[in-house]
């Protein structure tokens, strides 16, 4: 057993250092040496892609958190309006959804009951289906009109982690694709993202070689009992998956938080001691960074632990910051490929720590073949 999981205690760690070539692998082959995109793969008709005004992207745990992040970057790029809808309420709210929608279905398994009852829903009401599945012949994969299938190897801990990355990944060669067929603005610089892309592999290989740092944070707070993830702009989502990581895995209180959004009712659950970790956009970025650097302050001077994720060379967090855990440099859309990777090493260790099961939490399963 110790061979299948590469020489790592648990499934989940393997995953985790699995992620730099899972990216890479979904990347691989889909584009020429133009720097031009190349997904023949689809086999949906290039009119139906020219012409689709709206993307719902339906999924459930953490690929529909990819999904979030999906609507940042496709809508920047392409201009077409993202909706992002768990997939086990859209089918319920009576969707607006025609021949123009294209709904996105993001799943590991493609076996998510849930998301193949949105799927069907959709194509009933005449909309395109695109799966982003890492499984090759599941349900979802036949179900769809295309399929564009991520590359990161078969997933065995029940917490997802390097199929995130992969669709994340998809989501970008996605919007990049829309982007470049219907020649939008953004279409010069496609080229330059996929450049950009493909560097992320030996960044989050980076993020793995200093895990030690984040492990020996995460089972020195073993003992935690509530922790509170705040992020803004693409941040959001990643805040909201370190909190699905942490509940899954080690049975604590956890909550992600839109960073704006705390004024408006979270900070009341600051008090001393309270855990709190913080994804900072970009100082490239200042809008969106300093009112991230003042959600710090605020839970700071109220007594908050304050855990930070910040990128190399950003000094302006240290001093409200009790850890900073760096990332390297990045385009803004593609921050979450690098700030989840932390919160996922923080999550399996302070698990591991607690002597609980990393790859079988419990009350969980892998996938959810009923709805
Ligand atoms: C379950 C798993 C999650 C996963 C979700 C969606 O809840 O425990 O880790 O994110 O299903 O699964 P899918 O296979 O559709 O991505």
């Amino acid at each position: 057993e110790a061979a299948v999981k590469g020489g790592f205690d648990t499934f989940m760690e393997k995953e985790i250092h699995d992620q730099p070539k899972a990216v890479a692998d979904t990347l691989l082959g889909r584009h020429d040496d133009d720097g031009n995109l190349v997904l023949d793969e689809l086999r949906v008709d290039e009119s139906v892609l020219r012409t689709v005004d709206k993307i719902i992207v339906v999924a459930c745990g953490t690929a529909a958190y990819a999904g979030h992040v999906a609507k940042y970057a496709i809508e920047h790029w392409c201009r077409i309006p993202v909706e992002v809808e768990l997939a086990h309420e859209f089918r319920y709210r009576d969707p607006v959804v025609d021949v123009r929608t294209l709904v996105v279905a993001i799943s590991q398994s493609g076996e998510t009951m849930d998301t193949i009852m949105a799927i069907r829903h959709a194509r009933e009401q005449g909309a395109k289906v695109l799966a982003i599945v890492n499984t090759h012949g599941s349900t979802i994969a036949r179900e769809s009109d295309a399929v564009l299938y991520t590359h990161a190897g078969p997933e065995v801990a029940v917490a997802s982690t390097k199929a995130f990355l992969s669709q994340i990944t998809a989501c970008y060669l996605l919007g990049l694709y829309l982007s470049q067929l219907r020649g939008y603005k953004y279409v010069d610089e496609v080229a330059d993202y996929l450049e950009e892309l493909g560097k992320l592999p030996d960044k989050i290989q980076q993020l793995l070689d200093a895990e030690d740092e984040v492990k020996s944070v995460a089972t020195a707070m073993k003992d935690t009992a509530s922790v509170l993830f705040l992020g803004r702009h693409v941040g959001y989502p990643v805040a909201l998956e370190g909190a699905l990581k942490l509940k899954e895995l080690a049975y604590i209180h956890a909550e992600g938080f839109a960073a704006g959004e705390l004024k408006h009712g979270p900070i009341a659950l600051i008090e001393p001691g309270q855990a709190v970790f913080v994804i900072v956009p970009t100082p490239r970025r200042p809008m969106l960074h300093n009112k991230v650097v003042s959600n710090i302050q605020e839970v700071r001077a109220r007594g908050a632990r304050t855990l930070v994720i910040a990128e190399e060379g950003d000094e302006t967090v240290d001093e409200f910051a009790e850890v900073v855990f760096r990332v390297p440099k990045t385009p803004t859309l593609m921050m979450p490929l690098v700030t989840v990777v932390p919160l996922q090493i923080f999550a399996a260790a302070l698990a591991a720590a607690k002597g609980l099961d990393v790859d079988q939490p419990r009350n969980l399963a892998k996938s959810v073949t009923v709805e």
